[in-house]
């Protein structure tokens, strides 16, 4: 077998073997330079199963330096050494390997494994990044009791860290220092860490439920301490919710969180150490919005509940990812909530899901919640494992109760702890605690797709009966021609004049009924409260009664909801008049309201007032009329700004004295505000000297990027003037920038191309940094419709020849840019061929990654 064929192997659930070997000690020493690191690795090795007599350990971009067995130092013709394994033969059952590699930090620009860049040192090693730092079981199922030592430079790098309790720490001969750390807790190596740096460092502690204290240290880039008390503060929060709420404390003496510029994703929850990406932990009024506070305490949470789920309780292999990442995500949903506007977030979580999961669904990356096949574990922390994960944990939780959930959580964390499990493990310790049949319900982790829902009414005027007749379906996906119905527990409620009536239904089959007695012919179900499951729901309900439901509902959520389904029927009615369509009455009548007098949750009338984006309207379609939904937005844009423009001003005029701080009603006040502002904004003569005075006036970041969207989004004159305002301003601070960058590749007209370009040579662009090329790229593919899917294929072509160069840097980064072009199928017959020929040229690359290779030879297959 080639070497190329190898690596582009498809490994699956179905062939889990145990693991033959365990490592029960990791002793790993560091000398660190940036261009040249030697890595010492002890490790102690007990054999698991008497018949293997191999052993094979994974490592990738390594020169092997030297291999004792024992004391004694092997000859190269003792074991063979491949691009991706280690292989020798062992006889005895116990025994040590010392293993001495050499790598080289600062040309690992894939940023995984062990990394330089800004002047640091730093690692990211889930899911299969510690093979490129020295030979080892990378696989989550082998658990290590860690000890590492650093020596670097004294000066250069004066914060020299990895998991547990520091041990050691002296000056050694000629400037190098040596420091030690011992992890008591025996853990998988990806949840491995090491950072060297030179940073700023806040400091606090933290006294756990039973009277433990902790110590919280944050490292952040000089000069932007200040930046991170917030999220110093937003730890302690998440510390004190867990043990409140799920009884979980933390456990090691340090809690360290460093935040660095060059990071692949959000971030990393190392034992001990997290590593999180600048973006999510340095936020001030100044320089972060109102979102980004939102996501350093949601991130924050998360990557700290992890600590019980994922880090104490851990993954058998990877493709149990959501048994921690399902789980963490809902216990950081519920942790938000708790914090903020409940219905708001709920709104949120349920936009992910009807937006990003419910397009997975209908791609070639198609997977259920537990995927059965994967070539790069990389392109499997997606939407569906994470999110739609959350929301069968969210399912469990409904249909057991809190009192039930947290039941079966104990008896998850007592029987599990220090262990390697997979979801069936979660789901058995939530039926036996709960005496609860689950056999059905397991099918949400082996199913994928998005099962439509479809409810049809029928009202017998006699028995004053009303009858729902609900059939589930869920359609085939690339990956799974067949499926099976589901269990969903369907939340509801029905508002019969004064009377309402909330319940539970739990739905099994594929064709069940729900019936209501004594109840009049005007009733009218809310059916999947809260998106109970995660489904698409298939109604007839008029314009009418939609917005009856969306006058009157007591439940947030389900106005919400029911406005969404208005849009919907809207946007159709938008298309079949060919733009002669004008938006009716009662919604104008129903704004007006709520522009004057509010509802006491501000974020949610915000939301109430919002028309659906691009991609909301997209995702209902399954082949999406761009040009049609872009003009449909306008027009509805503008006909609202229109028919309300006094009571938009009032409105904004009434709320623009928000406090600066992050606080809920602050929060509201903005939000409602800026919506106003962005309706406003179309008219751009009255709206001039608003903007300008909002953007020069602004007490923090949220106003002024309020401004900045509003008039990219009207196309306002005044855009390019306060961009080089803003530019100006912010020429220092990388994240505002980001901002900046990626306000220009929205920038709905031809002129992006140029300005892109242009982009690509600012002295702070860099194509090594993922938050740079995020910014601009991601920007540009999701959040520009109108240039990004042009006739001409320029859009295409941009991306295509982004990603070209840009694999062979980052093929992680690249490979998350690329999904808009998976979903070629969904698009006219014109752009089919443009998307098409654009995969094509990726795939004829040369030496494509296994990242852009697995997608990109899925969406063509
Ligand atoms: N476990 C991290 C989290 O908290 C994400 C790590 C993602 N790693 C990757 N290779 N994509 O969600
Ligand atoms: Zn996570």
């Amino acid at each position: 077998m080639s070497a190329d064929t190898n690596s582009r192997q498809v490994k699956r659930l179905a062939d889990y073997q145990a693991p033959d070997f365990f490592i029960e000690t990791t002793d790993l020493t560091f000398e660190l330079a940036a261009d040249k690191t030697l890595v010492t690795a002890v490790l102690q090795f007990r054999r698991a199963n008497p018949n293997a007599l191999e052993l094979r350990l994974d490592g990738q971009q390594l020169l092997l330096l030297a291999v004792h067995y024992n004391e004694r130092l092997l000859q190269p013709s003792e074991y063979q050494c491949d691009a991706q394994q280690l292989r020798l033969s062992v006889t005895d059952d116990d025994f040590k390997l010392t293993i001495k590699t050499e790598i080289c930090p600062q040309a690992n620009t894939a940023l995984e494994g062990l990394y330089f860049a800004n002047g640091s040192f730093c690692t990211q090693c889930e899911a299969e990044g510690f093979r490129r730092i020295t030979y080892y079981l990378d696989r989550p199922d082998v658990l290590s009791v860690f000890s590492t030592t650093i020596i670097a430079d004294a000066n250069q790098y004066p914060y020299l860290l990895s998991n547990g309790n520091k041990v050691a720490d002296r000056l050694l001969a000629g400037g190098q220092r040596l420091v030690r750390w011992q992890d008591p807790f025996p853990k998988p190596c990806y949840l491995f860490a090491l950072v060297a740096g030179d940073f700023e460092l806040r400091q606090d502690q933290y006294t756990t439920k039973s009277g433990r204290v902790v110590e919280l240290a944050f490292y952040v880039e000089k000069g932007q301490g200040n930046k991170a008390l917030f999220a110093l503060e937003a730890l302690k929060r998440s510390m004190r919710w867990d043990e409140e709420r799920f009884g979980l404390e933390y456990d090691l003496d340090t809690y360290m969180v460093v935040a660095v510029d060059f990071f692949n994703m959000g971030a990393m929850e190392n034992k001990g150490l997290n590593v999180f990406n600048s973006k999510y932990v340095l936020v001030s009024n100044n320089t972060a919005t109102d979102t980004d506070f939102f996501n350093v305490e949601s991130i924050i949470g998360h990557e700290y509940f992890h600590n019980w789920t994922g880090n104490r309780v851990t993954c058998r292999d990877w493709f149990q990812l959501s048994l921690k990442e399902g789980l963490t995500v809902f216990r950081d949903q519920e942790f938000s909530r708790d914090m903020g506007s409940a219905t708001v977030n709920r709104i949120h979580a349920v936009q992910v899901i009807r937006t990003a999961q419910f397009a997975e669904d209908a791609s070639p990356m198609a997977h259920p919640i537990q995927p059965q096949q994967v070539m790069e574990m990389n392109n499997f922390y997606t939407v569906t494992v994470y999110d739609k994960g959350a929301e069968v944990i969210r399912m469990l939780h409904t249909l057991l109760g809190e009192d039930g959930f947290q039941a079966g959580m104990r008896l998850y964390v007592q029987r599990h702890d220090g262990q390697a499990v997979t979801c069936e493990h979660f789901v058995q310790a939530m039926q036996d605690a709960n005496h609860y049949d689950l056999s059905a319900f397991r099918r949400w982790y082996q199913q994928s797709g998005t099962p439509e829902l479809r409810v049809q009414r029928s009202y017998d005027v006699h028995k004053q009966q009303l009858t729902l007749t609900l059939r589930q379906h869920t359609p085939a996906t690339a990956d799974q021609a067949t499926k099976l119905p589901l269990v969903l527990p369907i939340r509801y409620q029905l508002v019969d004049g004064e009377r309402s009536e909330s319940g539970l239904f739990v739905m099994q089959l594929q064709e069940e009924s729900l019936v209501f007695t004594d109840v009049s012919a005007t009733a009218l179900p809310v059916l999947l409260e809260d998106f109970s499951a995660p489904v698409r729901l298939l109604h007839d309900y008029s314009e009418q009664e939609l917005l009856r439901i969306a006058k009157a509902a007591s439940n947030g959520f389900a106005r919400w909801d029911a406005l969404q389904s208005c849009w919907m029927l809207w946007l159709q009615q938008y298309i079949q008049q060919g733009g002669a369509f004008h938006l009716p009455e009662a919604l104008f009548e129903l704004y007006a309201t709520l522009l004057n007098q509010p509802l006491p949750d501000k974020s949610l009338t915000a939301e109430l007032l919002k028309v659906p984006d691009y991609g909301t309207f997209a995702e209902s379609f399954p082949q999406i009329p761009v040009d049609s939904i872009l003009a449909a937005s306008a027009a509805f844009r503008l006909q609202i700004s229109e028919h309300l423009s006094k009571a938009l001003l009032q409105c904004y005029q009434q709320h623009s004295q928000a406090a600066a701080e992050y606080n809920e009603e602050a929060v509201g006040q903005r939000a409602l505000k800026n919506r106003c502002l962005d309706y406003l904004s179309m008219h751009h003569g009255d709206s001039q000297t608003l903007l300008e005075q909002q953007y020069h006036t602004a007490s923090g970041m949220t106003d002024k990027l309020a401004v900045l969207k509003a008039s990219l989004h009207s196309e306002h004159p005044v855009f390019e003037s306060l961009m080089q305002h803003f530019a100006n301003e912010w020429q220092q601070d990388v994240l505002v920038l980001d901002k900046w960058f990626s306000l220009h590749a929205a920038n709905p007209t031809e002129q992006v191309f140029d300005t892109i370009a242009a982009l690509c040579q600012h002295p702070k662009f860099s194509w090594q940094n993922p938050n740079r090329v995020r910014a601009l790229f991601h920007a540009f593919a999701m959040q520009n419709p109108g240039q990004f899917h042009r006739l001409d294929g320029r859009g295409y072509q941009l991306l295509t020849q982004t990603l070209l160069l840009l694999d062979p840097i980052n093929p992680q980064v690249a490979a998350r840019l690329v999904t808009p072009l998976l979903s070629w199928h969904r698009y006219d017959s014109e752009r089919q061929i443009l998307i098409k020929q654009a995969l094509r040229q990726l795939l004829e690359k040369d030496g494509i990654s296994n990242d852009l290779y697995e997608k990109v030879s899925k969406a063509l297959a």
